[in-house]
């Protein structure tokens, strides 16, 4: 029995054809082009009928925190539940991390995270592995991740300060273990030690409202920290680096001057630094303004930095959106330790609703349905080394997602699948609906219902990208 997609437009980065589609065993058995006289469905065969849409990858979602812990309180998202959420919106793999904290043990930390997603994850998943405590061992220990689990990437903070924060000394030491390995350097960009000082200063002086997250992490703190990033990714031996959740032009500036440089650096950046702004959505006040604390944060809607980061997915500047997908519900968890910005804990949820919010990028004209598939699912699945993800070819994984382009729909609390009291997107109109998803052969989403399992998504092992040595 195979499963044909018939009547569809396929779209991967590099273009698209009016073509069938023939899954068989999980992957891409073949794809026929109608005008070489498509597929046609046998008897036992299933047929999903795409007329009117786009047959695209299933998302690559490199960035997400199911039940994070944060010390005071546990992300809402459960492994099951995000991932359910994840499927409805037409991403198949998620990239969570495992962290280790300072004084902490990597390997130890690495087997704690992989017993909290085992048997719980919908769609395909794996992990990077945060280093919250550069030193020799954490170094021995994970560079042999890449050979035992299949971790090819690590996350570096040089914000949080006392929690996760890493000095520059210990952000050269990790990045030349994996300048020497291949692995992917994933880096928090923002100067953690300055931002406390503004911290401070802005409470002293009774500034404690939700935008002042914003006004005390200026996008200058992003950009410095991006720049010494780059520069001791040159000084390790061009380490692979990777800057996360980049939020605003002076930071895309300083990626830009890196690259020109031929500094073996990429970014990312997150749906809501595309769509949101410190003026509409921190700017709420409270309660609702603690929904929108996430760092980096929203920016200025005055400053450019929506257009700058659209013109940079366009041009390739920014290689991959993610969503940081960190979701505390609003009441009991946003303001549980009481109104002043700096005790909310920081995060936004949409990995439900990523391929949605960028492909209004392609309503809009600002990129095309091929750069929409290739940030989304392309791009992540190369620069993270899942090599069977990303692309719609034969032989692939067969994660598949039917697009109907024309569909409008509203996003809300009342229809999404996050366990979540609230969407920073409330009210808002998008062009574009996931109608079917396949995950390795599996049709687990179809029309808004919901089939998969939890426990059915694999543990994916990934190897250094062979794009980044
Ligand atoms: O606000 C955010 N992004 N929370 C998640 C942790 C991080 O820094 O990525
Ligand atoms: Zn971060
Ligand atoms: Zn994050």
């Amino acid at each position: 029995m195979r499963t044909i997609v018939t009547n569809g437009t396929i779209v991967n980065a590099d273009g698209r054809v009016d073509a069938d589609l023939a899954i068989k065993d999980g992957v891409i058995q073949a794809i026929t082009p109608r005008s070489a006289g498509g597929i046609t469905p046998g008897p036992d065969d299933v047929v999903i009928d795409a007329t009117g849409c786009l047959v695209v990858p299933g998302g690559v979602d490199a960035h997400v925190h199911m039940q994070l812990d944060t010390g005071t309180t546990v992300s809402s998202d459960s492994f099951e539940s995000g991932t359910i959420a994840a499927a409805h919106g037409g991403t198949t793999t998620i990239v969570d991390f495992a962290e280790q904290r300072a004084g902490g043990n990597v390997l130890q930390a690495f087997e704690k995270r992989m017993a909290e997603a085992e048997g719980q994850c919908v769609v395909d998943w794996a992990l990077h592995q945060i280093l919250g405590g550069v030193n020799e061992q954490a170094l021995i220990d994970t560079r042999s991740l890449v050979e035992r689990e299949g971790v090819a990437s690590i996350k570096l903070f040089m914000a949080y300060p006392g929690r996760l924060y890493s000095d520059d000394g210990q952000i050269l030491r990790a990045l030349q273990m994996c300048a020497d390995t291949g692995m992917m350097a994933m880096v928090h960009a923002e100067n953690g030690l300055a931002i406390d000082v503004l911290v401070e200063q802005a409470i002293a002086a009774g500034n404690i409202t939700p935008d002042f997250h914003s006004r005390t992490r200026p996008p200058e703190l992003e950009a410095e920290a991006v720049h010494r990033a780059a520069v001791l990714s040159r000084v390790a031996g061009n380490a692979p680096l990777y800057i996360v959740h980049l939020s605003s032009s002076h930071a895309l500036r300083e990626v830009v001057e890196a690259r020109s440089r031929g500094t073996n650096i990429f970014a990312e950046t997150c749906p809501q630094y595309l769509h949101l702004s410190l003026e509409d959505h921190l700017g709420k006040g409270w309660p609702d303004g603690a929904a929108y604390i996430c760092s980096t944060p929203l920016r200025s809607k005055h400053e450019h930095h929506h257009a700058d980061l659209w013109e940079g997915l366009r041009v390739d500047q920014l290689a991959v959106v993610s969503t940081d997908h960190c979701p505390f519900c609003l009441r009991e968890q946003k303001l549980a330790n009481g109104e002043s910005f700096n005790v909310v804990p920081n995060g936004i949820g949409g990995v439900e609703h990523r391929m949605d919010l960028v492909f209004q990028g392609v309503v809009a004209g600002h990129i095309s349905a091929e750069r929409w598939v290739e940030v989304c699912a392309t791009a992540p699945a190369r620069l993270f080394g899942l090599g069977k993800k990303g692309a719609l070819r034969e032989g692939m994984d067969a994660d598949v997602v039917v697009y109907d382009p024309a569909k409008v729909h509203t996003l809300s609390v009342a229809t999404h699948h996050m366990n979540l009291d609230h969407s920073a997107y409330e009210g808002m109109e998008v062009t574009g609906a996931v109608k079917t998803v396949v995950s390795r052969g599996d049709i687990i989403v179809d029309n808004g219902e919901f089939h998969g399992r939890a426990g059915r998504g694999k543990y994916l092992r990934r190897d250094v990208s062979q794009h980044v040595r």
